[in-house]
């Protein structure tokens, strides 16, 4: 079976890796790297790229396509279904059901990119869980740059997590939802300048889930071994060394589409 991933550029990953671990597969990974990060685009542009993208990946026909990008989901997941018919696609949306699940008394704070927090999408969903009241938004659209940079340990991004959570009293939240999947990457760093009280989750397990739900579903058969093809907008040595970076995969193609 194939199963593509799709993201701006290596957000993608954290739900990438878990899946890698777990289901045997050919895999392809299409990062948007001409045109990363998205998050502070508008939403026409944004959409128009998503289509273009997914366009590409059907050429190599997957079986399943994982749109491993919160923002991409948000703008496009309507459309991509609308008109690929036929394919399976599976969309990534911030976790708010999980901390809407759990959550006692206390407030939920969703920190994703600034258009994701802007779209219909994740605020019907707000709306349907009843949590409206209870919930805020924390845009951290910087994250994503730091993320492209392999920027993991600077005084820079110490500062930037430390003034924008500074912006909250986060003494008064159960959970941060971590709504852009550039974001776990940053999860230790995130934790440091919380309280312990809070929880951060994110949505990685529960696409996970939908992967495998759908792989019986459509009755797909596990590879003996992992075959992973890197698919890039634009040529970049730096980005397939990102990726063997994040992934620690040795072997793996690189093709430009
Ligand atoms: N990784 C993406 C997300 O989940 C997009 C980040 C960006 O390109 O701004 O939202």
């Amino acid at each position: 079976m194939k199963i593509a991933f799709f993201d701006s550029g290596v957000g993608g990953l954290t739900i990438f890796n878990k899946c890698v671990n777990q289901i045997n597969a050919e895999y392809l990974y299409l990062a948007d790297n001409k045109n990363t990060p998205y998050g502070i685009k508008n939403k026409e542009l944004v959409k128009k790229l998503v289509v273009n993208n997914i366009e590409k990946v059907i050429k190599f026909n997957p079986d399943i396509i994982v749109i491993a990008c919160n923002t991409a989901t948000s703008v496009a997941i309507n459309e991509l279904r609308n008109k690929f018919k036929e394919k399976c696609i599976i969309g990534t949306e911030p976790a708010v059901k999980v901390a809407a699940d759990e959550n006692l008394d206390k407030r939920i704070l969703v920190c994703a990119t600034t258009l994701t927090t802007k779209e219909e999408k994740l605020n019907n969903l707000i709306k349907k869980l009843n949590i409206e009241n209870i919930t805020d938004f924390l845009p951290l659209d910087e994250l994503v740059i730091f993320a492209e940079n392999l920027e993991f340990n600077s005084l820079n991004l110490k500062t930037y997590l430390s003034d924008r959570f500074n912006c909250v009293d986060i003494i008064n939240y159960s959970h941060v939802v971590l709504g852009c999947t550039h974001f776990p990457l940053f999860h230790n760093n995130i934790k440091d300048v919380l309280p312990e009280s809070v929880k951060i989750i994110d949505s990685s397990d529960g696409v996970i889930k939908n992967i495998k739900n759908k792989i019986d579903d459509l009755n797909l058969k596990q590879n003996s071994n992992n075959n992973v093809t890197l698919l890039l907008t634009k040529e970049d040595e730096e980005f397939a060394n990102k990726f063997k970076y994040i992934t620690k995969l040795g072997d793996f193609n690189v093709i430009i589409v």
